[in-house]
């Protein structure tokens, strides 16, 4: 049985105003009609799979039940994180609390805030996976890149070992400019889908052999944490002397029993605007407006409304992205609207 993981950090300001430190973009439905987190809880349901764990932040906790709710998923717990430290803590802290109740278990370690539109399609290239994890594997999913994208993991897949699954010769988190361009141009290399299996004690190994700080530190302060109604507390004290860290730089790019499968459908990681752009309905022109928006003469541009007391028309609008939220506007050239960033830090700074 496969138990699935989901990672739900992260503070969210590349899609700002609608996804907000307090109700980050995996929690709001950025595309559809679920939330990101709804989606990517029921993309791991039914044969094979046993309720997930999640693994969030204090503040978000009931957001995460409600959600659950919602959609008629159970969990088998929620694991509540005093402070986000990253993904490298996260998930051993997940892989330790799910191999308590089965110590043979595979767990999937899945973020909550990604766009997958055929969740079937990513259930079979798990079930490939499935063998080489039973046999101490770590298991990553690889997407066929399609720019030399800097903020991912990049996987250089070498000798195929079962049906559709490749050991995994090279992992290269988030590489600069010029190492992009050249994994780009190197047919060699997929895009991390930020996806993994293998058996809760093949990641304990891993850890303790190349992460041992992190574990010792996570091992105690889960040791030390509390049950609290369907919640387990982590000790907050101990947490604070866990390092931070991603999975991808302190295990993944380390170690050497990891396999690739690729996983050949469609996968957004809605990074920001332009690929929320992307990924929604367009009309004939290109936009994608949503309920109280207008495009009047406009192309390729985002128009989105989340409030129903504010009618958001754009007029003559060429890649442009418009989002009205009740409380904030944001419009921004689609090219530069990356930089919804650089708005949130000045919002912060004036207080
Ligand atoms: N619980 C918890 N605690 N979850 C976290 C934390 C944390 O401290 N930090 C991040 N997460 C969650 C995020 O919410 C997200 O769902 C997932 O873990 C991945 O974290 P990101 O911060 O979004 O990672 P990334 O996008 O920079 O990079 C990862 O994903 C890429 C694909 O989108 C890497 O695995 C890359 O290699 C990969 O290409
Ligand atoms: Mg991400």
């Amino acid at each position: 049985m496969i138990t699935p993981i989901l990672l739900c950090g992260g503070s969210g300001t590349r899609l700002w105003p609608l996804s907000r430190k307090s109700f980050p973009k995996q929690f709001t439905e950025v595309v559809g009609d679920e939330t990101l987190f709804q989606a990517s809880a029921r993309r791991f349901v039914g044969e094979g799979f046993v309720d997930p764990v999640v693994v969030t932040g204090n503040d978000f906790r009931f957001i995460v039940t409600e959600q659950l709710e919602e959609i008629g998923v159970s969990h088998a717990g929620i694991i509540i994180e005093p402070s986000g430290r990253n993904t490298a803590p996260a998930a051993i802290a997940s892989a330790i609390f799910a191999a308590k109740s089965n110590p043979d278990t595979l767990i999937l370690l899945v973020p909550s805030d990604h766009s997958v539109s055929d969740p079937d399609a990513f259930r079979d290239a798990v079930e490939k996976g499935r063998i080489a994890a039973e046999e101490g594997q770590i298991v990553t999913f690889g997407i066929a890149p399609t720019r030399a994208e800097t903020g991912y993991g990049w996987l250089e897949s070498g000798d195929i070992t079962h049906d559709g699954v490749h050991k995994l010769t090279r992992f290269i988190e988030k590489p600069n400019t010029a190492r992009a361009a050249e994994l780009f141009a190197d047919k060699r290399y997929l895009w991390n889908a930020g996806v993994f299996l293998a058996s809760a004690q093949t990641l304990i190994a891993a850890y303790k052999k190349h992460a041992p700080e992190i574990y010792e530190a996570v091992q105690l302060a889960l040791a030390q944490g509390m049950e609290d109604l369907s919640f387990t507390r982590i000790d907050p004290e101990l947490w604070e002397k866990v390092p931070e860290d991603s999975i991808d730089f302190a295990i993944m790019e380390k170690v050497d029993n990891v396999s690739v499968v690729r996983f050949e459908g469609h996968w957004s990681d809605l990074g920001g605007w332009e690929s929320v752009w992307q990924e929604s309905g367009h009309d004939a022109a290109g936009n994608a407006v949503s309920e109280h928006s207008t495009a009047l003469d406009c192309e390729n541009s985002l128009l989105r409304s989340e409030s129903d007391e504010i009618e958001l028309i754009g007029i003559g609008l060429k890649n442009t992205v418009a989002v009205a939220m009740r409380d904030a506007v944001m419009v921004a050239d689609m090219s530069e609207s990356q930089n919804v960033k650089k708005a949130v830090q000045v919002l912060k700074e004036r207080g």
